[in-house]
């Protein structure tokens, strides 16, 4: 599937969006749900296709899971020993989050299980998973360099370990602290750079023992979990789309209601400000998941920054859009520090760059990021998705902004965690067609 876009209209003078339920949060409520005692609703569940897949994953291995509509799900949960043997492997689709923290919650259960992935999550790297489950007692082979499909095997007994994962990941740091709910004693992980805690605060609204704060958490193992109500926020990651659209466009106020701020999620946020951007949040309010509000972005004039280092890991995700706002911003943009970019849905710093060089702006790449010379002028172009969501969305942003008619390929990912994007974009002015 391609888009095919082209520039955007006149916005009106003040736009309301809302974004769809955050993805991370998704995936680890309806885990948590799944080995809950009781029954659990979530409301504002991401309607995307890497959470439906975590769906159809822990209803192989025994929940019950009740859809009253496509964003609100009541789970039942089968308790923390409850989960079954699935008859069949369990396929991740494109999303990293759901196989590694599903590995982590299936190393220590007494039935094997495979998680599989399609042709791009199979190519990324599970090391970083298999090692520190491992030393837990987990049995996991992998295919090509540790790479999936993952095959568990049945195991009697876990022992909680304490954990220093060498890279910054809440999805590392999430797949042992799932493991440690089914170890023996202690398990303690403690990070180079606090990244998102989701897995510790769902443990912790659900009745688990478990301390944590920034940069460490710690469970003890084998206690139960009791069944909650979560509501879940918008993705800031998608909000980010539409927050950098409304800044690059002319003559706009764009509000984007009830999304999730958590401080490791808006690095995005703060490195736009540098650059002069115009926003701010509105009507703030504490939540189990951290503080949630609206966003509100106005049409600014952009300069480059360096972007500090210490955003890196609370932008993970959104350094494609971040690029896209460098691309208007006067002068050079440096971004170091983010070599995770390479091992994610695509190379994205590969593909940020090539396609960035296709629509005319000078990009230097780095092993662990680019410069890029932002604010010259810039030329429709055939650009390539790569098969990933937020490449195909961060282009979809820039190739609004020019005259002539672009093409993006390789655009169906989309649906991994905004279904609706075009819908949504169209709010906002813009014109994206799609083809087959
Ligand atoms: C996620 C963590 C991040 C992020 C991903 C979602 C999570 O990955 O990029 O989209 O839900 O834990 P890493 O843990 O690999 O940084």
């Amino acid at each position: 599937m391609d888009w095919i876009v082209r520039k955007s209209s006149a916005l009106q003078d003040e736009v309301v969006l809302d974004v769809p339920g955050d993805k991370s949060i998704s995936h680890r409520a309806v885990m948590l749900a799944s080995i809950a005692n009781g029954v659990s609703r979530i409301d504002g569940f991401l309607d995307g296709a890497d959470t439906r897949a975590t769906v159809n994953i822990m209803r192989q291995l025994g929940a019950k899971i009740i859809e009253h509509s496509r964003t609100s799900l009541e789970v039942h949960g089968v308790g923390l020993h409850g989960l079954r043997k699935p008859s069949a492997d369990l396929d991740c689709g494109n999303a990293g989050t759901g196989m590694r923290l599903l590995a982590g919650l299936l190393c220590g259960q007494n039935f094997p299980s495979t998680l599989t992935g399609d042709a791009s999550l199979s190519k990324r790297p599970m090391q970083r998973i298999i090692q520190p489950l491992q030393l837990m007692g987990a049995q996991i082979d992998s295919e090509n360099e540790q790479r999936p499909p993952l095959k568990i095997q049945a195991v009697d007994a876990l022992h909680g370990v304490s954990y220093r994962p060498a890279v910054a990941s809440a999805q590392v740091k999430s797949a042992v602290l799932l493991a440690g709910l089914y170890a023996n004693g202690t398990t303690r992980v403690d990070e180079i750079v606090p990244t998102r805690d989701y897995t510790e605060q769902l443990l912790r609204e659900m009745g688990w023992p478990i301390e944590f704060g920034p940069g460490f958490a710690q469970v003890q193992g084998k206690a139960e979990l009791r069944a909650v109500d979560i509501n879940v926020p918008g993705d800031f990651s998608s909000a980010a789309f539409a927050l950098v659209a409304a800044i690059i466009s002319e003559n706009t106020v764009t509000k984007i209601r009830n999304v999730g701020l958590a401080k490791a999620r808006i690095g995005l946020f703060e490195a736009l400000r540098l650059m002069g951007a115009d926003v701010k949040i509105e009507n703030q309010r504490d939540t189990f998941a951290g503080p949630v509000g609206d966003v509100v972005a106005s049409s600014s004039k952009l300069h480059a920054i360096d972007l500090p280092t210490e955003l890196v890991a609370d932008m993970i995700d959104e350094i494609p859009i971040f690029c896209v706002a460098a691309a208007r911003a006067n002068g050079v943009t440096r971004i170091r520090g983010a070599a995770e970019l390479r091992v994610k849905e695509s190379d994205r710093i590969h593909a940020i760059a090539s396609n960035l060089e296709r629509m005319g702006v000078r990009v230097t790449q780095f092993d662990d990021g680019m410069d890029i010379e932002g604010g010259c002028e810039l030329n429709a172009a055939d650009l390539q998705a790569f098969d990933d969501h937020r490449i195909a969305m961060s282009l979809s942003v820039l190739a609004g902004q020019v005259e002539a008619v672009s093409q993006i390929r390789g655009v169906e990912n989309v649906a991994t965690s905004f279904p609706k994007f075009v819908e949504t974009m169209s709010r906002l002015g813009y014109a994206i067609e799609v083809t087959a």
